[in-house]
């Protein structure tokens, strides 16, 4: 790992899910080696400061809230929303010099947002679209996974789904998927990577899905935002229906969302919601679905973790590329430029 930077600061990272963040109670995380605590003031807007009181450096988040503010556990100074210390109780006021650095921070498809890099340039337009996770044409449920890696091994996994047929050879895997070859195509700050797997019998979980007997066309489109987020766009269709050239009316689509939030060069927060198109009042649908998928990406929480001991133990041992990693190098490429446009 050595200590090069492993993330751009200057980016859009899901910290929280929109319900985890109360009134009641602050919440401590951390996003790109920056301590933060998030909170909901009483008209709802979020505050987001470095968790880390302006006195004596103890948690804010070990302390409570107090209307509009937070208070610290230690000395009781209180803090609003902007950082700025409105209450110093040994004093008769506030002590103006007192001040905690705030985050720009905004909600947006059901998660929380904060800019660890500098907020002058915390574009709202800047946040990747995971607009399915709250759009009316589509439902779905998703989960936080903490794991123990450098946040650009979950990006190499989902950029290359071919290890579906070898981690998850008994539920969406079958030799398809690492047989058919992608297309990879990088615009700006994206790389799409599509594969399209036609008239082939249907994996098991597409075959529930979709009701339906008879070959299916399926596709895996990847859709890559630097620095984290990946949307794959997933699905079958009856075989000949037309799904390859864009009428997907016959089939069942799905949009897998990713975020994956670096706490540290070693340790991440991936942030996951599996929509669908279909079955849209079926809560019984979405709660199978959520709780299938996170037994899937405990799969890949084992590789990755593995993975990460051993990049740890072999510093002097790169990774490795084959044919199959073109996406997740060009996406690694788009993260370096990132890291590397910044001070
Ligand atoms: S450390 Fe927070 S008030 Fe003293
Ligand atoms: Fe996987």
């Amino acid at each position: 790992m050595g200590t090069a930077k492993t993330f751009p600061l200057n980016a859009w990272y899901v910290a929280a899910w929109s319900h985890e963040i109360g009134k009641r109670e602050p919440l401590s995380r951390t996003v790109c080696d920056n301590k933060i605590v998030l909170w909901r003031k009483a008209d709802g807007t979020l505050a987001a400061l470095e968790d880390a009181c302006w006195h004596r450096l103890l948690p804010l988040s070990m302390g409570w809230l107090e209307g509009e503010e937070i208070v610290c556990r230690y000395h009781g100074l209180a803090f609003d929303g902007a950082g700025t210390c409105t209450r110093v109780p040994s004093m008769d006021t506030g002590n103006t010099a007192a001040k905690v650095r705030a985050y720009p921070a905004l909600e947006r498809h059901r998660f929380v947002w904060v800019w660890p890099g500098d907020p002058a340039l915390a574009d709202p337009a800047l946040v990747p679209d995971l607009h399915w996770n709250d759009d009316p044409e589509w439902v779905g449920d998703g989960k936080t996974m903490f794991a123990k890696c450098d946040y650009r091994l979950f990006v190499d996994n989902l950029m290359d789904l071919t290890h579906e047929s070898f981690v998850h050879a008994t539920s969406i895997g079958n030799k398809h998927v690492a047989e058919t070859p992608m297309e990879t195509i990088q615009k700006g700050r994206t790389v799409t990577s599509s594969r399209w797997m036609l008239d082939i019998d249907a994996p098991p979980f597409w075959r529930t899905q979709l009701g339906k007997p008879g070959n299916v066309d399926r596709w895996q489109i990847i859709n890559f935002e630097a620095p984290c987020t990946i949307v794959l766009d997933v699905g079958v269709a009856p075989a000949g229906t037309g799904a390859p050239r864009g009428d997907r009316s016959k089939g069942v689509n799905g949009r897998v969302l990713n975020t994956i939030t670096p706490e540290t060069g070693s340790t991440c927060m991936y942030f996951w919601s599996l929509t669908r198109n279909y079955r849209l009042q079926d809560q019984s649908l979405t709660t199978f679905l959520r709780e299938a998928n996170a037994k899937i990406f405990l799969e890949d929480q084992v590789v990755v973790e593995a993975q990460q001991l051993m990049l740890d133990a072999r510093v002097d041992r790169g990774l490795r590329n084959l044919n199959i990693d073109a996406g997740s190098m060009r996406a690694r490429r788009l993260i370096e430029d990132m890291i590397a446009s910044e001070p």
